[in-house]
């Protein structure tokens, strides 16, 4: 038997309801914000991540599905959906002030060769937030009321909780990144990767998996902000305060991409169910990104969230969001002979927007009322040898527990006036 890749699921049935419900849920609150949807390649050239995730991070250090095309060329499965948005705003020139603030959302699976456990896959779906053009703390307020938003609409809001952090910007970041390199040189026992980092990318350690728990006396970034980074950092936080997220300084917090500028966060499930999976929602202001991809210089924040653990804690505290996937009518057709008039019954409904639906199986009167449960249906119909005969049928309301009795030509008209 063929089997699929380790770290990836065949998602249907009640599971792909699930999905469904939430990206709608999540969508829907999106577009209150005025976002609208982008949609970019599955693959792209290895270098986008090489140039904007960076070389050092473990997603393109490690984690990357690299493969070559036809011609040689080196493209990668996509990590993550930040850099493919810039490449696609620099290609299409969408920086033109005609489109300017771009607000974007995306829905998509990413891919990381990770080792799977709860909450981790290699092929994983990530809804992503992505708004470029302004920059502003009110914009970071706007992103902090959207988190609020999402949780609020996933009704989880009371199980999370918000670590945030500031990077150096500017000319501190290279005045902060000596201090680190100083410190992390005092160390003689690191592991390979952050023997590396220390002369490539230092910060980077900070997020190292083995090393970070070692960093407790490292130089705290906070003591590096400009007294603008600073107070921009106090409004942030109170206004999520104010919000009623808990929320937390993490002076640590360094996020495992390398884009990153200024604020910085990562929303927490407060369950230890997820283990070291507990990031739900996660990202940043990437202030230079696009000017480092050789578009012009243009500011950005955005963030993404992993689905499969939206999922997991929904699935975990019975949350239903409650999207009404019942059908409106199942038919029963017990004399053959009523299938081909059933089907011109089924198509005027379809038609008016109706969801319904009828057995091919020839199941039994009994198993057939089984499926019409399971399918939640809101009305049933029989249609036997009589109601050929009188062309009349009785539709059982399932809710109200009554029963009508209507001409077969006036069944589409019925269905509207009980709506
Ligand atoms: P990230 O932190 O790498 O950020 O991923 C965002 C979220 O995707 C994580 O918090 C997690 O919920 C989910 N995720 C990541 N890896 C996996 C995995 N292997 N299995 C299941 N879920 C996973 C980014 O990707 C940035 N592009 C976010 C961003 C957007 N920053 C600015 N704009």
């Amino acid at each position: 038997m063929i089997q699929k890749p380790r770290g990836t699921q065949d998602i249907y049935e009640q599971k792909s309801k699930q999905y469904n419900a939430l990206e709608k849920t999540i969508i829907d609150v999106l577009k209150t914000y005025n976002l609208n949807e982008i949609r970019t390649p599955i693959f792209e050239a290895k270098e986008l991540f090489v140039r904007s995730v960076g070389e050092t991070s473990d997603v393109v250090s490690k984690e990357m599905y690299e493969f070559l095309d036809k011609k040689g060329r080196e493209f990668v499965l996509r990590p993550e959906g930040t850099a493919p948005v810039v490449r696609s705003l620099i290609e299409n020139k969408l920086y033109a002030q005609e489109y300017l603030p771009l607000k974007l959302y995306y829905v998509g699976p990413m891919f990381r060769y990770e080792r799977p456990q709860t909450g981790r896959y290699r092929q994983f779906e990530q809804i992503g937030v992505e708004l470029l053009g302004v920059d502003s703390v009110y914009q970071d307020l706007e992103i902090i009321g959207m988190l609020d938003s999402i949780v609020q609409a996933l009704k989880i809001s009371t199980q999370v909780e918000l670590d945030i952090n500031y990077l150096v910007t500017g000319e501190q970041r290279q005045i902060y990144i000596q201090a680190l390199k100083k410190y992390l040189l005092t160390f003689n026992d690191l592991c390979a990767d952050c023997t590396i980092r220390i002369q490539k990318n230092p910060l980077r350690a900070l997020d190292c998996k083995i090393d970070a728990k070692k960093f407790n006396a490292c130089p705290q970034m906070a003591d590096y902000l400009t007294p603008s980074d600073q107070a921009r950092m106090q409004m942030i936080l109170s206004a999520a305060q104010k919000i009623g997220l808990k929320t937390n300084i993490n002076q640590n917090l360094v996020r495992g991409l390398d884009y990153y500028t200024g604020l910085i966060f990562e929303l927490k499930y407060l369950s230890k169910s997820l283990g070291s999976q507990s990031t739900i929602i996660a990202g940043g202001r990437y202030n230079d990104l696009v000017e480092d991809l050789n578009g012009p210089a243009l500011p950005a924040i955005g963030f993404a969230m992993g689905v499969e653990r939206l999922i997991w804690i929904l699935e975990e505290n019975q949350i239903n969001l409650g999207h009404d996937d019942a059908l409106d009518l199942y038919f029963i057709v017990i004399n053959q002979q009523a299938m081909e008039s059933t089907l011109e019954l089924m198509r005027d409904l379809r038609n008016h927007g109706f969801k319904v639906e009828l057995d091919f199986l020839n199941r039994s009167l009994k198993s057939n009322f089984k499926q019409a449960e399971k399918n939640h249906a809101k009305n049933i119909i029989v249609l036997g040898d009589k109601e050929i005969q009188t062309q009349t049928l009785i539709v059982k309301n399932q809710i109200t527990n009554t029963q009508t009795e209507i001409a077969m030509t006036d069944l589409t008209k019925f269905m509207k006036a009980g709506q």
